[in-house]
């Protein structure tokens, strides 16, 4: 292993490399078959290093999980369940981030994923204070298109935010960080535990930790609203007031919000989860096609959506 040591995951040991013994899904990809760039992100267990596989050149984010740190903090299942929510996901979504390989050493798991080279949409909104109409209709569709594959696959993220919406290299959306994501046995489900970010999330979960996939849909409306504004549609002083106003549906519109964009949002932050605009079942009236047939995303052409240029980010 002749690796300069910058090169290497920074919370590994140094002579951690040479020796890890893999115990991949495939039985032989290791650490060592990577070179280790620049840290992409940092999360509460985790941190994503770029990597370049050394036989192909081929360059992924790889996520790096402290195994010490999970097992204190109880978060083995949550590792190993967004590793099972990826693998069911596969790579059948261009607007998914796909999950390579996954292998493990003594102290860390790994999970190779796409690379998403332009990163997130949050810093793009922060660079650019909102997002054009163009950018937040194509960026609505291309996430409504991921949601519905997700969904049919009977997964729900859970967390869907603008940090997890990521740019790849034709500034095309792919969806990311699965940690919260749930896979459902039947329609609805009780969640043990409170997950997502206060912002976003719906009025069920924070009444009853009920989760289903029109979660997604409440966060989807707030991500909206995020784009076109710059501003969240639900903050308050603290975290608990974010709340309160997620519970009573406190929010206002700016002046000179899009009429068709405010319809649409009005139609998916709406207190009952199944009147949301799309949590109908599949064929229903209320289905993801009524919510692709609403008419801000008119101008949408749904089969080139993921091979046509993106517009320009402004
Ligand atoms: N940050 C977190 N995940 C990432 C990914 N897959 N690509 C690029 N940056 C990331």
């Amino acid at each position: 292993n002749d690796k300069p040591s910058e090169l290497k995951p920074p919370q590994m040991p140094a002579a951690s490399q040479p020796r890890s013994r893999n115990s991949s899904v495939n039985g032989c990809i290791s650490a060592q078959d990577f070179d280790f760039g620049r840290i992409l992100g940092e999360g509460s267990y985790s941190t994503v290093m770029l990597a370049r596989h050394r036989s192909t050149g081929k360059e992924y984010a790889i996520k790096v999980l402290d195994k010490g740190h999970l097992k204190r903090n109880n978060k083995l299942a949550t590792a190993l369940a967004e590793k099972n929510t990826l693998v069911r996901l596969g790579a059948g979504h261009p607007g998914i981030v796909h999950l390579h390989w996954t292998f493990q050493d003594e102290w860390s798991l790994f999970f190779v994923l796409d690379l998403a080279r332009n990163g997130e949409i949050q810093s793009r909104i922060s660079r650019l204070g909102s997002l054009s109409l163009a950018c937040s209709r194509y960026y609505t569709a291309q996430l409504i298109d991921a949601l519905e594959y997700m969904h049919n696959k009977g997964v729900i993220h859970r967390d869907l935010k603008p940090e997890n919406l990521l740019l790849d290299d034709n500034f095309r959306l792919k969806l990311t960080d699965f940690g919260t994501g749930k896979i459902l046995s039947s329609g609805v489900e009780r969640s043990k535990t409170w997950v997502g970010t206060a912002q976003y999330i719906s009025p069920e979960l924070l009444d009853s930790s009920e989760t289903s996939k029109s979660s997604d849909l409440w966060s989807l409306g707030c991500i909206l609203f995020q784009m076109v504004s710059g501003r969240f549609a639900f903050q308050g002083l603290s975290e608990y007031l974010t709340w309160q106003k997620i519970k009573q549906l406190d929010y206002s519109f700016p002046e000179g919000f899009d009429e068709q964009a405010k319809d649409l949002v009005q139609k998916l932050l709406v207190r009952n989860p199944a009147e949301r605009l799309g949590a109908g079942a599949p064929g229903s009236q209320n289905d993801m096609q009524a919510l692709r047939a609403h008419p801000f995303l008119s101008t949408i052409d749904w089969k080139t959506l993921w091979t046509s240029p993106a517009p320009p980010l402004q």
